[in-house]
């Protein structure tokens, strides 16, 4: 397909992301307003939050729609995907900021255009890290945050390597909730994920960005030796946070992780 001149719909494109993201994980944005619960219960009404691995906002989106007087800086590496986030959260002005950056690179916070955050929050990105990133990473999120900030990682964390037998019950669940039709199975979620790249593709100012992303995407591997959740919560305890903790934990996989500087 010969990529046109022709803007996609924005906003359009971040609603079509959340519902799709809603049929494979149907618990995703009560998960999300837990999160924008556990802001409000501990930091200031205006605050500043940075999102790692924004993607086309949808979290940043939300804590910009729910705290008026809050200001975010959302952070990704896949230029295409931030674009989406920049123009669909154009109408929220100078409380948005996005910045292309790969927090895996050493001084990537160097790149930020603040200094300190009351918050930083992330969503389904860190599990692409290997284990000696994550504790570095973890070291330079401590490092950003105010004296009484908090972090909230929300991702698929491996839940306990020592409970055998307990990850097949989780899979056997996921497949009654997929027989039961409140989730869609991953191989249809992922192919009508390919469909939701289609606007972007007719859209000639990202037609490098995709191919290189294509390319990316062919040679790709997950890493090995990721952390399982107790390594993740004591790595956080070595980067200094004084309350680390998991606040919610759903089948064998989704955490959402709280750590207090
Ligand atoms: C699965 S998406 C999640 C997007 C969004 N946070 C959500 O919950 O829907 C993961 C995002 O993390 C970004 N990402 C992964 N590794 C990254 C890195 N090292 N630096 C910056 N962004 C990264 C990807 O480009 C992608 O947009």
């Amino acid at each position: 397909m010969s990529p046109l001149r022709f803007e996609p719909d924005w906003s359009r494109l971040l609603e079509d992301f959340d519902s799709l993201h809603r049929k494979v994980d149907p618990l995703r944005f009560l998960r999300f307003d837990f999160m924008l619960d556990l802001l409000e219960a501990s930091l200031p009404p205006t605050f500043t939050a940075l999102d790692l691995g924004t993607g086309p906002g949808p979290l940043g989106k939300r804590i910009v729609e729910r705290f008026p007087r809050a200001r975010v800086v959302l952070v990704d590496h896949d230029p295409s995907l931030l674009k989406v986030a920049e123009e669909a959260l154009r109408p929220f002005g100078r409380r948005v900021r996005t910045v292309k950056l790969d927090y895996s690179k050493k001084g990537w916070e160097r790149s930020l255009p603040l200094r300190r955050f009351h918050a930083v929050v992330t969503s389904l990105a860190l599990h692409d890290l290997p284990r000696s990133q994550t504790s570095t990473l973890y070291r330079t999120i401590y490092s950003l945050l105010r004296l009484g900030g908090v972090f909230l990682n929300s991702d698929g964390i491996l839940w306990d390597r020592g409970k055998h037998g307990v990850g097949g019950l989780f899979d056997r669940v996921r497949t009654i909730q997929i027989e039961r039709g409140y989730r869609v199975p991953r191989e249809a979620f992922l192919r009508e994920l390919e469909g939701w790249w289609r606007p972007l593709r007719r859209y000639a100012p990202l037609k490098e960005a995709l191919e290189r992303r294509d390319r990316v995407a062919k040679t790709w591997r997950p890493p090995k030796g990721v952390f399982d959740l107790p390594s993740h919560l004591s790595s956080l305890r070595r980067s200094g946070f004084r309350e680390v903790g998991v606040v919610w934990q759903q089948l064998g996989s989704s955490s959402v992780v709280l750590a207090v500087k």
